[in-house]
């Protein structure tokens, strides 16, 4: 799946979220100056993105704006084709991450995803608190997989997922800021943090928590900072046709990685990365702080900086902060 370039697409996303109800084929035909059988073309086009739309013999074609997340779990059931997805839904929790770890240890399947309308005590990266309240989309996704070598790369699908889910459904040039942050023009609109038990070099399960900032508010110290959805767009966005493309993303890099195919994950990642040939600063998890320019990813997902004296180095985590 790609990213949608096809203007008539494009344009029929926008005749269709427009419309307040059902809107006819031939209607749409008009407006698009195609026909009939072509608009029902790209109707199938876009369900292939994750859009919901549904058609009426009579009334004709209506897109699917679910916002209700406690409908989740009928609406992405099929999105999935290595992965079935099955969401957990709360209303209010701590964090999704604990509710995550106690279903795996309790031995769930794989693509169980707990998704919250609130955490009280959300988890962000380097030990950080994560902001969550009502209208954003915050879920942690339980994964088992038996590869190692691909770990670091899981995390760089999530915002790349993410990434990709906010320009197909909205059209805004998200970018991916290493190690897994997605922003826009410098602020953030969502996090990924990775957990999980590794047991003698197996993978129990991988916990990997999305934060995406859809319609919530943000708390005043991380306004210069951070952005969401609804910002940009100056409306409400539903979330569900969100989530499954966010899911439909992950399951397409999941299956990559799963077979191996790292180099075309790595290649997808610096196509929409905003990291790469910057001169940055980076906070190293062991306390050091590095400045130069961000160079690449090396085929485990590090981030290769060259240093102001020409020499090279790895980085396996930290906080990146792009200076020009
Ligand atoms: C970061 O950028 O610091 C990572 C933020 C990760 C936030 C998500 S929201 C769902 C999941 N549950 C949490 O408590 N945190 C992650």
């Amino acid at each position: 799946m790609r990213t949608i370039t096809d203007l008539r697409l494009k344009k029929l996303i926008e005749i269709l979220s427009s419309a307040k109800d059902y809107i006819s084929g031939s209607e749409i035909a008009n407006m698009l100056g195609l026909s009939k059988p072509m608009v029902h073309k790209l109707v199938d086009n876009l369900r292939k993105y994750g859009f919901i739309v549904e058609a009426h013999s009579r009334k004709g074609y209506r897109l699917l704006m679910v916002d209700d997340l406690s409908l989740a779990n009928t609406y992405v059931r099929d999105v999935g084709n290595r992965l079935k997805f099955k969401v957990h839904y709360v209303e209010n929790c701590s964090s999704t991450q604990d509710i995550a770890e106690t279903l795996a240890e309790q031995g769930v399947s794989e693509g169980t995803l707990v998704l919250a309308e609130r955490m009280t005590k959300g988890r962000g990266r380097m030990g950080r608190r994560w902001v969550a309240d009502v209208g954003g989309l915050w879920f942690t996704l339980i994964l088992k997989p038996k590869f190692i070598k691909g770990l670091q790369l899981l995390s760089l699908v999530a915002g790349l997922s993410v990434a990709l889910s906010v320009r197909s459904f909205l059209g805004i040039k998200a970018k991916v800021k290493w190690p897994n942050d997605v922003i826009y023009n410098e602020r953030k609109l969502a996090g990924v943090l990775v957990e999980g038990k590794v047991e003698a070099d197996v993978i129990k399960y991988v916990l990997l928590g999305i934060g995406l900032n859809v319609n919530n508010n943000l708390p005043q110290d991380l306004e210069q900072s951070a952005i969401t959805l609804r910002d940009l767009v100056g409306y409400n966005i539903p979330r569900i046709p969100l989530l499954r493309l966010v899911l439909k993303y992950t399951d397409k890099y999941y299956d990559l990685l799963i077979k191996g195919l790292y180099k075309k994950v790595l290649s997808d990642w610096k196509k929409h990365s905003s990291t790469i040939g910057k001169y940055v600063k980076v906070y190293t998890i062991n306390g050091e702080i590095l400045e130069g320019v961000a160079e690449d990813i090396s085929d485990e997902g590090l981030l290769i900086l060259k240093l102001m004296n020409g020499s090279k180095t790895s980085i396996y985590a930290g906080d990146v902060i792009h200076l020009r």
